[in-house]
């Protein structure tokens, strides 16, 4: 196969970062740091500290604002302007950790006091995720009477804690849910709080496990609920030397010697692939390549005019455009230091070279994932319509992630197949909500595939396997879909372990 060996070249990748800067890729696929000059990864009791992260005592490579402590050997502490934090996990490729108050997991599960709000500042390096809500207490509320208590509109929606929260005997503490980890207000306003001698307290948890205990059950378990912690994404992009240095392929660090005398302002350097450090990025401008294109995109391919060009391309030709393009996409996912989510997989983005081999262009969407996924923002949506993933519309889908571009790739190498149909409802548009070509296929799969193989020899078991593969990609929930890595193996696999979706994606119009 011609395309497995293209080299994969990043077309025209000025990125929307807003660092202007050329984008390189190195070929290594996203790995620590180099050593010496950048402290290597280290580990405090069960977590993996790299980077971005660092230990503060030890190395300083990474966001200054992602800087762990190690605490007895065996704690990992985040510090945030509100409170200290232990790490319970931290998950690299998804950019998030769970993460619990310190106080919070110290005590006993019984009835852990509850001191302070627990809050991430901007700029703290971190922030919530969608996948947290919250706990309000009202804490402390006098216990001389009931006049004294806050009124049942204040109470409406909470549970009475079982047990002494405040640590006076005689007051009562309330508890209520939030749907966000900020969500903090109280249902009857700030007033409700004057009887309560600790005030008000909101803190985040994880609200999958959220669900769990009734509200009435709230009333013992809220220590349980807590101790799970609740999840953190990092936000690295606050940083922009950092982000300019990561786009170049490096890793960003700082001079200790000069933080530790306290110096002023951080010595930055920008670690290479080389081991070297550099003042700013690794970017040589040479690395920028536009290619030139002779046989134009893939899309004048699939819906052309000219019979000819559609023609001209094989089954095994699509095949294998499909999977240098899953590779391309692969690349640009995990072989790059700072992942890319490109946004925008559409026929017309695709180029080919002499050879067909497909090169992915117009970075113009492309957003550097240096955030966590689920804070990618959208601000207005992105993409074309009929390839754009579902999450990027309604987050009831779902996170925006690298994922989504697997969605576009379904979509699109089912529209390969389906535009090489010879039948008369090819006015099938992605858009279009009376006819869904994944819909359509997924009922149709064997006879479509025996069409195929009267057209060309062979041919079906090459059809099948881009269809099944498609199927998989444009699941309407993200985790359902396969990476992109996921693709390639499966397209290289036999046919005969693929197996198709047992569920098949929601239906068009709900996109
Ligand atoms: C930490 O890193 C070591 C070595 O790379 C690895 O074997 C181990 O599984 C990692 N632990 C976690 C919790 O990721
Ligand atoms: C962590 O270290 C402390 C003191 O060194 C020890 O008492 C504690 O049991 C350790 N915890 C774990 C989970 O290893
Ligand atoms: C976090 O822990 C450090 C070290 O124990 C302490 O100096 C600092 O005050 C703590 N921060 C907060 C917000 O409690
Ligand atoms: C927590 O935050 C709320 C709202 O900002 C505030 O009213 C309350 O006083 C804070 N609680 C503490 C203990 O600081
Ligand atoms: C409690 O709140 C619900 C809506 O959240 C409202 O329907 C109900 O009337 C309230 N009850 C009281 C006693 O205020
Ligand atoms: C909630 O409490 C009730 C009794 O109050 C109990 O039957 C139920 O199992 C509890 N549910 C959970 C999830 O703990
Ligand atoms: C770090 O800073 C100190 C003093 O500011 C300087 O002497 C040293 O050369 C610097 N180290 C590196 C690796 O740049
Ligand atoms: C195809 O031909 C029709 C009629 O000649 C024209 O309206 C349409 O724009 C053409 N489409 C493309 C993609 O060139
Ligand atoms: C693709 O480009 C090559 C080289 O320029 C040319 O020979 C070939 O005819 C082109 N194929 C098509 C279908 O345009
Ligand atoms: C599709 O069918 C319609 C009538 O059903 C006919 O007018 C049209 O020419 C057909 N188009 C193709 C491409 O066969």
């Amino acid at each position: 196969m011609m395309c497995r060996r293209c080299f994969f070249l990043v077309a025209a990748a000025f990125l929307l970062h807003g660092f202007g800067a050329p984008r390189r890729c190195s070929a290594a696929p996203a790995a620590a740091p180099p050593s010496g000059s950048c402290s290597a990864a280290a580990t405090c009791g069960k977590i993996n500290i790299t980077y971005p992260f660092h230990l503060r005592s030890d190395g300083f490579c990474g966001y200054p604002a992602l800087g762990l402590d190690c605490v007895d050997g065996n704690m990992t502490v985040l510090r945030l302007s509100t409170n200290n934090n232990t790490v319970l996990t931290i998950n690299y490729p998804t950019r998030t950790m769970f993460v619990v108050d310190s106080g919070i997991h110290r005590a006993g599960s019984e009835c852990p006091t509850v001191a302070h709000n627990v809050t991430v500042a901007p700029g703290s390096g971190v922030q919530f995720t969608t996948a947290d809500a919250s706990l309000t207490f009202l804490v402390g509320c006098a216990g001389g009477g009931d006049a004294l208590l806050p009124s049942p509109q204040c109470l409406n929606g909470s549970a009475p804690i079982g047990c002494d929260l405040s640590g006076v005997a005689g007051e009562r503490s309330y508890v209520f849910r939030g749907a966000t980890a900020t969500a903090g207000a109280l249902p009857g306003g700030s007033e409700c709080a004057r009887s309560c001698r600790g005030g008000t307290v909101t803190m985040p948890v994880y609200a999958a496990l959220f669900d769990v205990p009734s509200l009435s059950n709230l009333s013992t378990s809220y220590g349980r609920v807590l101790k799970n912690g609740f999840e953190v994404s990092w936000d690295t992009s606050f940083d922009a030397r950092c982000g300019l240095c990561e786009s170049s392929g490096g890793w960003c660090s700082y001079n200790r010697t000069s933080v530790a005398s306290g110096g002023g302002a951080l010595a930055f350097g920008c670690v290479c692939p080389d081991g070297r450090t550099r003042p700013s990025d690794c970017g040589s401008k040479r690395a920028l390549v536009y290619d030139y294109m002779p046989n134009g995109s893939l899309e004048r391919f699939i819906f052309s005019n000219h019979s000819d060009d559609i023609k001209s391309l094989s089954w095994g030709k699509l095949f294998e455009i499909a999977v240098g393009i899953a590779r391309g996409l692969e690349y640009l996912h995990r072989g790059c230091n700072t992942r890319i989510v490109h946004f925008d997989i559409k026929p017309h983005n695709i180029l080919l070279d002499e050879n067909f081999c497909p090169k992915i262009s117009d970075f113009g969407l492309a957003k550097l994932s240096v955030q966590k996924e689920s804070t990618i923002s959208i601000g207005v949506a992105r993409g074309t319509v009929g390839y754009i993933a579902p999450e990027v519309f309604s987050r009831q889908f779902g996170v925006v992630s690298s994922k989504s571009d697997v969605y576009s790739y379904g979509m699109m190498i089912l529209e390969m197949v389906g535009s090489t149909r010879n039948t008369n409802d090819s006015n099938w548009e992605s858009s279009s909500d009376e006819f869904y070509f994944p819909l359509w296929i997924y009922d149709n799969l064997d006879q479509y595939c025996l069409d195929a193989s009267e057209m060309a020899k062979g041919a079906g078991e090459l059809v099948r396997k881009m269809i099944v593969v498609g199927l998989w990609c444009v699941q309407v929930m993200p985790v359902g879909r396969p990476s992109m890595s996921q693709v390639v193996e499966m397209l290289e696999s036999d046919m005969k372990d693929l197996q198709l979706p047992s569920k098949l994606m929601a239906s068009h119009s709900e996109s």
